[in-house]
């Protein structure tokens, strides 16, 4: 309808629509003093039948939702719908500092990678949220990269997509004060949800799921950004769970259930020489079942930069392969030369962690020889081998720190410490 009209009119049809559906939804007056206004995406001419691509009028209706003056602005994708969307980016500043982006409905991006309109060479996101401050994305939908076809490593020879970066599922970039609640996310191309440059985000009762066997399908990836609250969360995918990179600060992550998965990990850090910090992590409450690291920091060589202040307690580990690791000598290829200098590993304290390794060494600090980890603290530390019978051990190299006596594989790299 808004295609056909000219725009005033279809300004007007639309503040019709806007104000049917406040009037059908609370029966009475219209509550305009609230401040609430609902932008829905099917009222702006999406469809909604998960085959015809909608992206227009997401743009349309984020447009309108963002210019709007109102005090609540809510773009609303409804219940039963499901939306075929190309990579679409929503841009602010917006009018209002409290838009809600509310998706009860499904949004499913098409399965076949060269179907996506992009620029192959750099199809990095598939919905990427910029420069909002104030916005909370939440609904009882879903967010369905349906990413299985980029999965596949042979696509780079095929069809010269999927060679490069392939697409985020959603990227927060660059917003303050965001929060996204009760969604699912599933099945990324490739990480499912990047915090990029952003303050003050909230992640919370989300359910993100990939299988197992799917590359970099991290769940929640968090860069260059601080003061983040992930909690109460559902996460089990190819890669990491969480995964926080360059430029992180400030974040409070609990209440998690990882895998499968790659577990929680800090970095990688440092590469190609770069100068890069983490600081201020707390890590508690958090559930790993079956997943490959449990509490990971890992580190190239060559890079400078920090990663301290970290916390890890109350850990809970069924059948990791490395329950708790320090990687400094991280490389994802064959060859990495050995280098002198390293990102500084410090204050790090792993407190109440326990529960079962699939392999022998339960415990691996591997720190660099010219900037050994200092202040590694571990207090009250049970880690058993899944299978009963042989006793797992702990390995370290350039540790400096300190334990309790309560600490199972013993530790020999720490010094004991009862007042810890
Ligand atoms: C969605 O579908 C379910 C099951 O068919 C139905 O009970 C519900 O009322 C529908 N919701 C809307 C908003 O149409
Ligand atoms: C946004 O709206 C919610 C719900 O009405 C309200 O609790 C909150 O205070 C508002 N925030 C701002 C910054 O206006
Ligand atoms: C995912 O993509 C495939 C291939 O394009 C398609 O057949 C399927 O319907 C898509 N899944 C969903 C949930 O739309
Ligand atoms: C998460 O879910 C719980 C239980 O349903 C609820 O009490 C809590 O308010 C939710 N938190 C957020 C931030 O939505
Ligand atoms: C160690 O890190 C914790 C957690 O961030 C922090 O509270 C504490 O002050 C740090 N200790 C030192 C000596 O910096
Ligand atoms: C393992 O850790 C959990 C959570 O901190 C705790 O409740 C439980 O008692 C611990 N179990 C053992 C055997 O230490
Ligand atoms: C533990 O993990 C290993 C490796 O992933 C797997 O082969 C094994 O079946 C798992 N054992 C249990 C008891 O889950
Ligand atoms: C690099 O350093 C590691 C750890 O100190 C050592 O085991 C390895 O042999 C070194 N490799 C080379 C090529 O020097
Ligand atoms: C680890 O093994 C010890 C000794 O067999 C046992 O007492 C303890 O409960 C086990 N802990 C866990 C977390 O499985
Ligand atoms: C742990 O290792 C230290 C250093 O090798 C040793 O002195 C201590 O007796 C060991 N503790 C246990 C319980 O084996």
């Amino acid at each position: 309808m808004a295609m056909i009209a000219p725009p005033a009119m279809a300004r007007i049809l639309l503040c019709f629509f806007v104000l049917a559906r406040v009037c059908a939804s609370t029966g009475s007056q219209p509550s305009v003093d609230d401040g609430q206004s609902f932008f829905d995406v099917i009222e702006y001419g999406a469809v909604g039948d998960g085959r015809t691509d909608d992206t227009k009028a997401f743009k349309k209706a984020w447009t309108d939702a963002c210019k709007s003056s109102v005090s609540m602005p809510i773009m609303h994708v409804p219940q039963n719908k499901t939306c075929l969307l190309q990579p679409l980016v929503l841009r602010g500043p917006c009018n209002s500092q409290n838009l809600t982006i509310q998706i009860d409905g499904t949004l499913v991006a098409s399965g076949d990678p060269s179907a996506w309109k992009c620029d192959k060479k750099d199809c990095r996101h598939w919905i990427m949220i910029s420069d909002v401050d104030g916005l909370s994305v939440l609904g009882s939908g879903a967010i369905n990269g349906n990413g299985s076809e980029w999965w596949d490593h042979s696509l780079c020879h095929h069809h010269h997509v999927g060679c490069g970066k392939k697409p985020t599922g959603l990227v927060i970039d660059k917003c303050n004060e965001v929060r996204l609640s009760e969604l699912t996310f599933k099945d990324s191309p490739q990480m499912h949800i990047a915090i990029e440059g952003s303050t003050r985000v909230t992640a919370a009762n989300l359910t993100i799921t990939s299988p197992g066997h799917s590359p970099n399908t991290d769940g929640i990836h968090i860069q260059r950004s601080q003061h983040v609250l992930v909690r109460d969360c559902y996460i089990g995918t190819g890669d990491d769970c969480i995964s926080i990179g360059q430029g992180s600060a400030h974040l409070d992550i609990s209440g998690i259930s990882c895998g499968p998965g790659h577990g929680v990990s800090i970095g990688s850090l440092g590469k190609h020489g770069s100068r890069e910090t983490v600081e201020d992590v707390h890590v508690r409450d958090v559930h790993f079942v079956g997943t490959s690291n449990g509490v990971r920091i890992k580190t190239w060589q060559g890079g400078k930069g920090y990663a301290r202040d970290i916390v890890f307690e109350r850990i809970t580990i069924s059948n990791s392969s490395h329950p708790i690791i320090i990687d400094q000598f991280y490389c994802d290829h064959e060859h990495c030369k050995n280098q002198t200098s390293a990102v500084q590993i410090s204050n790090v304290t792993y407190s109440q962690v326990n529960g079962t390794s699939h392999a022998k060494a339960a415990v691996e600090l591997a720190c660099s020889e010219t900037h050994p980890c200092r202040d590694i603290l571990m207090k009250d530390i049970t880690l058993n081998l899944t299978v009963k019978g042989k006793e797992t051990t702990s390995h370290c190299s350039n540790v400096r720190g300190r334990r309790n006596s309560n600490i199972f594989p013993n530790i020999s790299c720490l010094e004991e410490d009862e007042d810890l």
